[in-house]
């Protein structure tokens, strides 16, 4: 076998795996209210962005050839309630992020966004809560799902990503896009994604805390179930999703290479704030080449399937791969 790793062209030759830019979606966060752009600090290089700076951050990814962004919004405090209205409202900030990043890159970029309402709940959940309180009203969330997603819709997104993980919220988003005249918008399911304490890193940078001290492991997927990934999976196809995802990606990737089997649409990963952060963490103390291990992550995820990357190492890998 040595004789085909001899040079690096021969190495280069015989590669089974190739990422390359065209695989990359920038995650982006942007804050209603906010004067200037404020760093992340357990995401190193990743910002909370006005509507300005997002713009420029667009420009910046479409000039490097990065195809793809993911939008996360967040409201200003005092506009979260109990049923998330800031998150399904059309002049809110994430329809307002579309219109700035299509503005700044046209149709460079592949405009994605996060029909979630984590963010935009007082109490941190992905919906509203039932009767108890305790627990999200999974039927109740889903046409608010529905209406987050045509205001993005309406506002030019051209994929959008619920990752609340309700059951039928593909199906629930897929006719209100239908019935407000949004047929070309594309559904990127998050199919299998698991309550991960990965997560970490990125409830900061949207700040949300879950009420006292409560999870998300009642609609999440257990990380202890391999198979229950295919059943999520196959619902997602079924009720219409466009993609699939799976979430987080590293530690996942048993997972992904089964979805990879399983399903012919384009499969993405989330490489999350966690796995971001740990890199990033060990490469600040000198303990790691951190671009290095970016690389390697990010050929891994692809090795085991995924189609699309989604990771906060777009525009750093993007740099190295030009
Ligand atoms: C929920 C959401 C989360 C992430 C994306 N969407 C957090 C959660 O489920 O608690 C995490 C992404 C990351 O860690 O990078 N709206």
């Amino acid at each position: 076998m040595r004789r085909l790793r001899r040079t690096p062209a021969l190495r280069r030759l015989v590669a089974e795996t190739r990422v390359s830019v065209d695989d990359l979606v920038a995650p982006l966060f942007v804050a209603d209210g906010l004067d200037e752009p404020r760093p992340i600090p357990s995401l190193p290089g990743v910002f909370q962005h006005t509507l300005g700076s997002l713009r420029d951050e667009a420009a910046r990814l479409a000039g490097l050839g990065v195809p793809g962004v993911l939008l996360f919004g967040l409201p200003r405090p005092e506009d979260k309630d109990a049923t998330g209205s800031a998150g399904t409202d059309p002049q809110g900030i994430v329809p307002r992020a579309v219109a700035a990043v299509r503005d700044a890159a046209g149709d460079r970029l592949v405009v994605m966004t996060d029909c979630c309402l984590d963010e935009f709940t007082d109490h941190g959940h992905c919906g509203v809560l039932d009767a108890t309180g305790a627990d999200v009203d999974n039927d109740a969330t889903l046409p608010l799902y529905a209406a987050a997603a045509v205001s993005h819709a309406a506002a030019g997104a051209d994929i959008v990503a619920p990752s609340g993980m309700m059951d039928g919220q593909v199906a629930a988003i897929r006719s209100g896009l239908d019935g407000a005249g949004f047929a070309t918008t594309a559904i990127l399911a998050y199919a299998a994604k698991y309550a991960s304490a990965l997560y970490g890193p990125f409830r900061d940078a949207v700040d949300v805390t879950i009420a006292g001290g409560g999870d998300r492991c009642g609609y999440q997927q257990d990380p202890r179930n391999r198979r229950e990934a295919a059943v999520e999976v196959a619902l997602d196809v079924a009720e219409g999703a466009d993609m699939v995802m799976v979430k987080p990606a590293l530690s996942y990737l048993d997972v992904l290479a089964d979805v990879r089997a399983a399903v012919e649409v384009s499969v993405a990963a989330y490489h999350v704030s966690g796995e971001y952060a740990m890199v990033k963490a060990a490469a600040e103390r000198g303990w790691l080449d951190g671009t290095a291990v970016a690389l390697e992550h990010v050929t891994a995820i692809k090795r085991a399937g995924a189609d699309v990357v989604i990771t906060y190492f777009a525009a750093e890998l993007a740099e190295l791969l030009s």
